[in-house]
């Protein structure tokens, strides 16, 4: 499985993603998300930071910020975007490593873990109870997780539009696997590969059971999932009404049919301070 996650982000443009509509509204929101769950100048780990898009974010924003990643192509990314920014001698190198063995670091090394990735790819249940784990070490008492799900509902649903673009990746086993069980495993080589769909109390229960306070479930792309680029365009028409719709959005975020059904959506959660 660890071939086919490198294969697809050897080719697929990480860095990109998040300058398309629905990226940008991702990472505005996302960024929103961070800032008023963090305190100031923290320590950070970016477990799946893929080529450093929120690595240079924290650092402009004062935070130390390690990145670890699964990739070393988006190591090899992230480290040329930290050299060449002006926080490269604030910011640590990024390392290669997966989330399932954080041994590389000590306990209560971190203020907060941004996990805005490896959770949806890693499909066996003993993986993901061990980096939810592994988190739980890494952090001091107080820290803050955030860690991306993709909630199984969007995830299924997705998959019709995905089997229309690219029929090979979406056949009949595959479909009702992932409705049945939350497990997608892509038939062919093309496109993202495996993926985990869990449900919003699966992964709220996957985090306390490692010993987490669940603080919130936030939807990112909340009511402008798929229709963020008509939301820039309103926003670029009218920004008044723009600003209505995001806060609208913002407060929607957190309504449960919003989180299960639109896209990516966030934990936070806590470790307990005793
Ligand atoms: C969709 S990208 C997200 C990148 C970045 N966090 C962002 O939000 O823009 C998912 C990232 O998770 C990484 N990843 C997947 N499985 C991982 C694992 N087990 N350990 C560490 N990183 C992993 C991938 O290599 C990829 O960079």
């Amino acid at each position: 499985m660890t071939a086919s996650i490198l294969q697809y982000y050897d080719s697929f443009d990480e860095w990109a993603r998040l300058e398309t509509p629905a990226g940008i509204v991702e990472l505005d929101r996302t960024l929103r998300i961070i800032d008023r769950s963090v305190p100031a100048a923290c320590d950070m780990l970016d477990l799946g930071g893929g080529p450093g898009r929120y690595t240079l974010a924290m650092a402009e924003r004062g935070h130390r910020c390690q990145l670890v990643d699964l990739s070393p192509h988006l190591v090899e990314e992230a480290n040329a975007r930290i050299a060449a920014s002006p926080h490269a001698s604030t910011t640590p190198r990024a390392v290669v490593g997966d989330a399932t063995d954080l041994s590389a670091f000590a306990d209560a090394s971190f203020d907060c873990v941004l996990a805005l990735g490896p959770f949806y790819h890693l499909t066996k249940s003993e993986d993901r109870t061990a980096a939810a784990r592994d988190c739980f070490r890494v952090l001091r008492p107080g820290g803050i997780i955030l860690a991306a799900f993709i909630p199984r509902l969007s995830g299924v649903a997705d998959l019709i539009d995905r089997a229309a673009r690219s029929p090979e990746q979406v056949n009949v086993s595959a479909f009702t696997d992932a409705a049945t069980d939350g497990i997608f495993e892509n038939p062919s080589a093309e496109g993202f590969q495996s993926g985990c769909y869990l449900t919003p109390l699966e992964a709220g229960d996957l985090f306390r059971a490692s010993g987490f306070q669940v603080d919130k479930t936030i939807s990112v792309r909340s009511i402008h999932y798929g229709r963020e680029k008509a939301y820039l365009e309103v926003a670029h028409n009218d920004p008044d009404l723009a600003k209505v719709m995001q806060k609208q959005a913002d407060k929607l975020s957190l309504n449960e049919a919003v989180v299960a059904t639109c896209g990516h959506a966030l934990i936070v959660a806590s470790k307990p301070d005793p």
